[in-house]
């Protein structure tokens, strides 16, 4: 059989360290892969005029399947400075490769797994009856939708005067806005369609199926947010009688939010729009030990690209020894293992990783909750490498 091609994208900063961490561990697991490397990020934008050159958007194109570190974004003004004289007022206009990347390829499925990792210092505990510590197991894998609603794009201040008549004739919109000037109105849209939005609420009825979650939960704000929140409503309630064994709900985000702060471990499927989704995963990520830990997918209906959530963290880019945890990004390859069906190496370094965390001698500084210098490691810190070691000696 031939091997499998994978496309690795380093990106910057520290997404060059941690993707590096990743691939000794999926060789150790034994997955046999070619990897082709393909350019993203500030080097090129500075080199190129575009962070996202046309010849990376070919290679996934191509092989389809890759992991991404991190890129560092800077906002339009100063990416105006850095970009190479020659390229100055030559029109280049910096614009973020990750948007960029799932708009092009519609990777319209975001998929991030919350999981406790018993050990886990920055694990989330809570007092139980008669003083006791409470650490509950939260196991939460949030399907957000990741390419419409409120980060579509469509908005303007001062919209142009058709758009106006057009939103005058609503007359929600004329009662409660209408008194304002035209140039002092902004609007942001939240569009949301039945394709898309029937593929989100698809892809976790899928995923709870496969993986035995037993629940799932959308997270809107249906009786307010009436058509949009309110169409994925109506469509899980339908996806939902194909299901058996699976309990459907719903939930406010706002009140959502409150929950998963007092019984996360109660929830399995998250189901959210773009906006809502983009907040409660941050929440439940925060629950089991935070970017050092969170790991996400952006699935398309032919690209998928797994990466960590975090950004380049530039100021740790040139700590030799590097000290940033590699485990974010490590997941992240394990749901890349998952999405092509190597379901048990996956399996196999997540429990190396549980195996160490639960170990507990082996910690990046922030499970420590160090603030990061290279002072940490004489303050018992792991580095990088030792990290990435203790996992694959444990595979
Ligand atoms: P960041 O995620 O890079 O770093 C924030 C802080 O989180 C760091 O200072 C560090 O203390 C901690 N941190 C991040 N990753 C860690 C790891 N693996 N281990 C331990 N600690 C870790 O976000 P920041 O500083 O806001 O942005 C830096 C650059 O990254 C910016 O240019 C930003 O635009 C970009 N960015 C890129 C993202 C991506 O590539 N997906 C996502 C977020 C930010
Ligand atoms: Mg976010």
């Amino acid at each position: 059989m031939s091997k499998r091609t994978i496309v690795t994208m380093p990106g910057d900063g520290i997404g060059k360290t941690v993707l590096a961490e990743a691939l000794k561990v999926l060789d150790a697991v034994g997955f046999d892969a070619e990897y082709v490397h393909a350019d993203i990020g500030w080097e090129f934008w500075k080199k190129e005029g575009n962070p996202l050159p046309e010849r990376t958007l070919d290679i996934l194109e191509k092989h389809k399947i890759a992991l991404f570190g991190a890129i560092t974004s800077k906002p339009k003004s100063e990416a105006a400075k850095e970009i190479d004289p020659k390229l100055k007022d030559k029109g280049f206009v910096y614009y973020s490769p990750i948007v960029g990347l799932r708009q092009h390829f519609k990777l319209d499925i975001c998929q991030r797994p919350c999981k406790t990792f018993k050990g886990n210092p920055l694990n989330f505990i809570r007092h139980g009856k008669g003083g006791t510590i409470e650490e509950p197991e939260v196991d939460v894998v949030v399907f957000r939708q990741n390419t419409e609603g409120l980060y579509g794009g469509v908005e303007w201040t001062d919209p142009p005067e058709h758009i106006y008549e057009a939103l005058m004739t609503h007359p929600k919109f004329e009662k409660n806005f209408g008194w304002a000037p035209k140039d002092e109105v902004a609007v942001s849209t939240r569009i949301f369609t039945k394709k898309y939005s029937e593929r989100i609420v698809r892809a976790a009825f899928e995923y709870a199926q496969k993986f035995g979650y037993k629940r799932v939960t959308l997270c809107e704000k249906p009786n307010v947010i009436r058509e949009t929140s309110g169409m994925l409503l109506a469509i899980c309630r339908e996806m939902e009688k194909e299901y058996d064994g699976i309990r459907f709900d719903y939930t406010n985000i706002d009140a959502q939010m409150m929950w998963l702060t007092k019984n996360p471990e109660d929830y399995g499927i998250i189901i959210a729009g773009n906006m809502f989704g983009d907040i409660v995963s941050d929440g439940f990520a925060g629950l089991v030990g935070g970017l050092g830990f969170a790991c996400s997918a952006n699935i398309g209906e032919e690209v998928a690209i797994f990466e960590p959530t975090h950004g380049s963290a530039p100021k740790y880019e040139e700590y030799e020894p590097s000290i940033v945890n590699p485990i974010a990004m490590i997941l992240s390859s394990c749901m890349m293992l998952d999405h092509i069906g190597e379901i048990e190496k996956a399996e196999k370094i997540r429990k190396a990783i549980a195996k160490v965390l639960a170990e507990g001698k082996v910690r990046a500084y922030d499970m420590l909750k160090l603030k990061g210098s290279p002072e940490v490691l004489k303050q018992g810190a792991a580095s990088t490498k030792q990290m990435t070691e203790a996992i694959i000696a444990s595979l």
